[in-house]
């Protein structure tokens, strides 16, 4: 019933303990699960776990910090990637000026590459975006018909509708659980139901009561519960709705 929309499986995190980890998604109610690639390697990963695994799709695209490292010819590894069935998206990519306030041109380059490639093969986007609200706005909003995903969105709820406006979907993660994530939280009751997904970003941003800890894709539940509650609805009512949504963006058959 729970679909995970950003989750790095392909993380060296879980070398030891994948099958563990899979099935414990399983048994919280995970049904599907995007993995996330962000460079040459774990976007490889990504698609190497998708062709194993039934209920798991993948993306591929570069970082913004991993930006000053793209060669011309990394776009055509990606263009044949995205040809796979099972690759549904492109990203994660996206701008980023706290990790990296070096190399905001080649950042911005390379983010309208994949913006290009999201148009040219009608797939969404997987935005990755940190302290760069308004550069990432200003570019998206030159292109029109985008689709995509604001990954573990961060930023102000008047910013949220901004990005709505350009046809964009939320998604929230393990902040909205934070007992002092009060933005996230605001953002969580604002968003329109069908524009709302969730996500872990494992193994990164553990939901509360396990911040700092490796987390991993059962914990999407915990984000439906506290998305439930914001909302003043039933958990099987986000759960199912938040999976809709997923199954729709990526153009992904329902899996019975
Ligand atoms: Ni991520």
């Amino acid at each position: 019933m729970l679909v995970d929309t950003h989750v790095h499986l392909n993380s060296k995190k879980y070398k030891d303990n994948l099958p563990q980890v899979i099935s414990r998604a399983h048994e919280a109610g995970v049904e599907l699960m995007i993995v996330v690639g962000f460079d040459h390697e774990t976007n490889l990963r990504a698609i190497e776990l998708a062709e194993k695994y039934p209920f798991i799709y993948a993306t591929v695209g570069y970082h913004p910090t991993d930006a000053r490292h793209v060669k011309p010819r990394d776009y055509e590894i990606l263009s044949k990637q995205l040809k796979h069935e099972k690759v549904v998206g492109i990203g994660e990519c996206g701008l980023d000026f706290y990790w990296d306030k070096e190399y905001v041109d080649k950042q911005i380059e390379v983010f309208r590459k994949q913006i290009e490639l999201s148009i040219e093969f009608d797939k969404p986007l997987i935005i990755h975006m940190r302290d760069a609200s308004e550069a990432t706005y200003n570019v998206l909003s030159e292109y029109k018909n985008l689709k995509g995903i604001m990954h573990c969105y961060s930023g102000s709820p008047e910013m949220a509708k901004e990005f709505l406006k350009l046809g964009f979907h939320i998604s929230l993660g393990g902040p909205v659980t934070f007992l002092n994530g009060r933005v996230p939280k605001e953002v969580a009751k604002i968003v329109p139901i069908d524009k709302l997904l969730i996500e872990t970003d494992a193994p990164y941003l553990s939901p509360h009561p396990f911040r700092g800890k490796t987390n991993e894709p059962a914990r999407v539940k915990l984000v439906a519960e506290e998305i439930a509650r914001l909302r003043d609805v039933s958990y099987t009512s986000i759960a199912k709705t938040t999976a809709n949504n997923a199954y729709k963006l990526f153009n992904i058959k329902e899996m019975k």
